[in-house]
Formats: C-alpha cells, structure tokens, sequence
C-alpha cells in the first residue's frame, strides 16, 4: 500500500506543473486519483465501471467527498485522504469526484 502512494506521488511529480489552478475535475482526476482508479488497484473502484460504482454513489455525494476528503477504509481496500495528495484542495478533490461519478453513470 505504501508502495502504491508512493508511486502515485512520484507520477503526480512529473505531472504537478499541468494542474490548473482552477478545479478541473478531469485534469484532477487524470493527474491524481488515475494511479488507482484507472485500474482499480488495491481495491480502488474502477474508472468508468457503473457496477463498481453504483453502489457507492448510492450513498451519496456527501458520503463521497467525505471519504476521499478525509480517506475511507472500505471492504476493498483504503481510500487514503485526497489520494494521499494532501496538497490538493478540497474543491479540486470534489471536482475530481464529480468526474469520477459522472464517468460512472451518476449525476
Ligand atoms: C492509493 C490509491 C488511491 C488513490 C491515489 C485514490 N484512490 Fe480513491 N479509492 C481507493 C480505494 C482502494 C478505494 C476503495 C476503498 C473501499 O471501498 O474499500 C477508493 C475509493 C474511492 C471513492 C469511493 C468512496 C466510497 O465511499 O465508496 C471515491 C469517491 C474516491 N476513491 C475518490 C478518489 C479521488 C477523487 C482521488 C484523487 C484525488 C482518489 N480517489 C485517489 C484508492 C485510491
């Protein structure tokens, strides 16, 4: 697990200077959050995958900026908070979690 932040933080790196500073859920989620979603590494919901998904935006979007904001210990794995980017602000991890819920058949 730690091995994956790491690795995550190390290709955000390379990324860093293509974030905006504007809250561009895509370019987020694209920069950040693509290390484990992409794939659905170490339990990670998958990009784009309703079934994956359906569930958990069945919770809600206040349950879902709560979990990524804070970090979230599910039954697939661990969510770290903001992706282990503590960098990132609250608002650009939100956008990041619209795009994710809107890639997922969600509003
Ligand atoms: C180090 C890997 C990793 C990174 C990076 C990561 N996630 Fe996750 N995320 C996970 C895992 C694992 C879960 C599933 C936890 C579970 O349900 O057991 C998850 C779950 C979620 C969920 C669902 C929470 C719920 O209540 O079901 C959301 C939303 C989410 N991530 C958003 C994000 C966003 C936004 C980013 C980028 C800022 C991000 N994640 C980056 C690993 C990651």
């Amino acid at each position: 697990m730690r091995k994956t932040i790491v690795t995550a933080a190390a290709m955000a790196a390379l990324f860093i200077s293509s974030a905006g500073l504007a809250a561009d859920g895509k370019a987020v989620y694209d920069t950040y959050c693509m290390a484990c979603h992409a794939m659905g590494v170490a339990g990670a919901p998958k990009y784009g995958d309703a079934d994956a998904w359906s569930a958990r935006i069945a919770q809600g979007k206040a349950t879902l900026y709560e979990h990524s904001l804070n970090g979230f210990q599910g039954e697939a794995g661990i969510m770290p908070a903001k992706g282990g980017f503590t960098n990132l602000s609250d608002d650009e991890v939100k956008a990041a979690v619209d795009h994710m819920v809107a890639a997922a058949g969600g509003e």
